[in-house]
Parts: structure tokens; C-alpha cells; sequence
């Protein structure tokens, strides 16, 4: 989708788009996601999504197969390697947390599969039970993180390459002989991509901060003393109130969001509590930067103004 085509299909979609946070979020009602969607809808959704980059929806009543057949809308489903999933259904992965299952990486900013060839494009999230208290979900809007980079920095990582790793999730595996074979194996099956610093936005063309401390590992071209600096100093960026947005669910709010542009991060504040949620995910294509790009829009305002006023 061009960017000069995103105003002109959310100003004629067949529901309410409300604005949520600074530069990203948005909440969507006025449609019911468990029924199929019509071209004029889903290129309505896709645009608001590709605007916003977080959307979500309340009150979104659906069976497992009717979360896979929206998500299916998107691209092809991925199915996690690390995770669990639901019986006969590999696509949804379940995020069920309690006292005797705590958090595993989920409270540490990222955006999904990075440690993927080609990491997950969209990921759709269904809140099945919510904590007493707690267990929101925050995102950091990573184009206007590397916006509010100031042009030196911007600069010097733009055009480098980083290494990325599944990291954490080799804590899945005991430490004997049957245990490590098998993570043998999974470092066979995903060996560590290389993705750019900064790439390029595949639909709005803008410029995206694609490191995270998730899953990156490494700047190439630097000793592991000057990539630990300046990774550290990136990763800072996501931290950022100005442009983040933070959702606090309800059973039955599903929220989708587009990785090329954002990173997130659930914060881990309600154990022992349970909190359940299923999440399809769409594949991506493999991130790459391209120097002649131009996005169509200008910086939203919020980072106009944490860039110009000097904050960074
Ligand atoms: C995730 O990292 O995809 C899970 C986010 C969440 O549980 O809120």
C-alpha cells in the first residue's frame, strides 16, 4: 500500500477509528472481526494499521478458527518455534501465565521473531483472561525513535547491519544431553540473521530503528565494546513515554500491530495472577534498507517537537 493512499481509505471506512496515543494506537469499533472481511473493510483496517501501527478492538467474541481465518486475511500465518500452541491448531500460540508458569521473555522490548530470516510481519493478540490487576501491553513507536535520534547518531548506524539470536529461548532446554541436542537442532534450524540497523518501512517507506534487546546480539563491523555502547544507547529509545502507547485489555480485546514499525513490551506486574492470551502472527518478508526511500508524510508532532526542542 502507498502511503498517499492511507488519509483517503480512513476517511471512508466502514467503522470508527479513534486515536489512542501521541504517534501510534488506535481504537477501531463499529466491526465484528469473527465475521469474514469484505476488500473494502480489510483495505480500510490495512491502512488504519499502517498509520497507527497498534490497533485494537473490545469486545471481539471469536473462536480460535475465526482469529486464524482474520489473521489468514493478512499473509501467511507463521507458527512459532519456541512457544506453545493450541491442540490441532500449530498457528495460535497460547501466553498463559500464572503462578506456577511465569513470564518468559515477553517483559523484555522487542519486536517478534527477529531472530527469523524473515521475522513476523503482523501479530494479533487475544486477551482470553486478565489479571485482577496489571498486565498491560506498551508499544514505542520506532520511527519516531529513530527520529528523535539526533543526525549524528543517525548517521553513523544508518546503513550498518545487526545479528540476531532466539537468545532467551534456549533456557527451554535442560541442561543434558537430550536437552542440548535438541537446542543443537533449533540453532541448525534458525541460524542468526543479520537485519539492518535502520530499515526501511515496506509500506510507508519510512525509516524504523530495528534493533531490540530482546534478540539482537551484535552490531557488525564494531568491537563487542563500541556494539554493547551503542546498542545500549538504542535500546534506551524504546523507553521513551512520548511515543509510546499502553493498552490495558479486557477479556475479548484482540490487538493487532505491524513489527516493521513498533516494538512492545508486557509488563510482567501481576504474578502470581493468571493472565491467558492467544496470538496469531503473519510472516514478514526479509527487512532491508533502502537509502532512496522517502516517506510521503511528515514526523507526527509529538516527535517534531522531542526532536526539535533538543530532549535528546
Ligand atoms: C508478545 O510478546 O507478543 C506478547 C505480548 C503480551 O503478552 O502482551
Amino acid at each position: 500500500m502507498q502511503a498517499e493512499d492511507i488519509k483517503p481509505l480512513i476517511n471512508n471506512a466502514p467503522f470508527t477509528v479513534t486515536p489512542a496515543g501521541p504517534t501510534i494506537g488506535a481504537e477501531i469499533s463499529g466491526i465484528n472481526l469473527a465475521e469474514p472481511l469484505g476488500q473494502a473493510a480489510f483495505d480500510a483496517l490495512y491502512a488504519t494499521l499502517m498509520e497507527y501501527k497498534v490497533i485494537y478492538f473490545h469486545n471481539q467474541k471469536m473462536t480460535a478458527d475465526q482469529q486464524v481465518a482474520f489473521g489468514k486475511r493478512f499473509g501467511e500465518l507463521e507458527v512459532h518455534p519456541f512457544r506453545p500452541d493450541l491442540p490441532n491448531i500449530p498457528e495460535m500460540i497460547v501466553l498463559d501465565n500464572h503462578k506456577d508458569n511465569p513470564v518468559l521473555s515477553t517483559d523484555i522490548w522487542h519486536a517478534d521473531t527477529t531472530f527469523r530470516e524473515e521475522p513476523t510481519r503482523f501479530s494479533i493478540l487475544r486477551c482470553m483472561i486478565k489479571p485482577e490487576f496489571g498486565g498491560d501491553t506498551l508499544w514505542a513507536d520506532m520511527v519516531s525513535a529513530y527520529e528523535c535520534l539526533s543526525t549524528p547518531v543517525k548517521e553513523m548506524i544508518t546503513g550498518l547491519e545487526a545479528l540476531h539470536d532466539f537468545k532467551n529461548f534456549s533456557l527451554l532446554y535442560a541442561d543434558d544431553e537430550e536437552g542440548q541436542q535438541k537446542l543443537l537442532k533449533m540453532r541448525k534450524l534458525y541460524p542468526r540473521p543479520t537485519h539492518p540497523v535502520v530499515r526501511t518501512h515496506p509500506d510507508t517507506r519510512e525509516r524504523v530503528l530495528y534493533v531490540n534487546p530482546q534478540f539482537t546480539i551484535r552490531m557488525l563491523g564494531m568491537s563487542v565494546k563500541e556494539s554493547d555502547a551503542i546498542l545500549n544507547l538504542l535500546y534506551e529509545q524504546s523507553k521513551t513515554p512520548e511515543y509510546q502507547f499502553r493498552l490495558h485489555w479486557e477479556p475479548d480485546t484482540l490487538c493487532m500491530w505491524d513489527n516493521a514499525g513498533v516494538q512492545h513490551y508486557a509488563s510482567n506486574d501481576y504474578w502470581p495472577h493468571r493472565r491467558r492470551m492467544e496470538r496469531v502472527a503473519v510472516i514478514g518478508e526479509k527487512p532491508y534498507f533502502d537509502p532512496d526511500a522517502k516517506p510521503a508524510s511528515d514526523p507526527k508532532s509529538v516527535t517534531r517537537a522531542h526532536a526539535y526542542e533538543g530532549l535528546h
